[in-house]
């Protein structure tokens, strides 16, 4: 899997891309994450890459050149997408990661100040993303957020592979509670079923865990599981 990031700020990227899971996901060559500065592609004789919105108002927008520059100095692949990350998006979801998952390569754009020409993305971007109700101050954050959670999707990204089937979301519910050694810690103790050894005890006790704390912190993805299961 091929993510190139198309940024104004390609220094962001440096701990993200050298450090665990995703640094050495790159190192093995599971996937290739490589980062474009946006402002190199300015054909403006001072590098801008920004100008005042028509209309007026607040604020700066990004300008098309540049961007689309920077955009079609690679070819894409066959299975590929440009994906503009910005608040007025699709919102990420666990689906949405898994269907990212299945393409060959994400050119991930990162807008900075108002946003960018809404030209470039009529023309070039195939879709756009937010993570969430909020507004960051550039898409590189939510840049992050893509790579890493598409990249534990890819095959052997994570040493387990079971561990992103069992995980909160995977199935439509949050997960269960972990525990590691001290058995006590302080006088609190790790409940007694996974000090058992009853693997068949230990899923069960998962599996209602599960259930109970969907339902008190998340009551619609609660519903959501009740329905899909024909439980109600
Ligand atoms: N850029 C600014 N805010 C964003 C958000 N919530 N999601 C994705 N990109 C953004």
């Amino acid at each position: 899997m091929i993510f190139r990031i198309l940024t104004l700020f390609p220094e962001m990227f440096d701990g993200f891309i050298s450090s665990s899971i995703i640094g050495k996901a790159i190192d093995q060559n599971k996937i290739v994450v490589s980062t474009e500065n946006i402002r190199s592609f300015s054909s403006d004789k001072h590098s801008k890459v920004d100008d005042a919105p028509f209309g007026g108002g607040a604020g700066m927008v990004m300008r098309v050149q540049p961007l689309k520059d920077a955009l079609l100095s690679k070819p894409l692949s066959s299975s590929g997408k440009v994906i503009y990350l910005s608040p007025r998006g699709q919102t990420l979801t666990h689906e949405k990661v898994v269907e990212l998952s299945g393409l060959s390569e994400l050119v991930l754009v990162c807008g900075h100040y108002e946003g960018v020409d809404q030209r470039f993305i009529d023309r070039y971007v195939d879709e756009e993303i937010s993570i969430g109700d909020y507004v960051l101050t550039g898409g590189e954050v939510a840049a992050m957020v893509v790579v890493d959670s598409v990249s534990r999707m890819v095959s052997d990204v994570l040493k387990n592979d079971a561990s992103a089937e069992d995980e909160s979301f995977a199935n439509g519910l949050l997960e269960y509670p972990h525990y590691t050694r001290p058995a006590i810690y302080e006088g609190d103790s790790v409940p007694d079923v996974l000090l058992s050894g009853n693997h068949a005890e230990i899923e069960k006790w998962r599996n209602s865990q599960s259930l109970e704390i969907t339902k008190s912190r998340r009551p619609d993805l609660y519903e959501k599981h009740l329905k899909e299961k024909h439980l109600k």
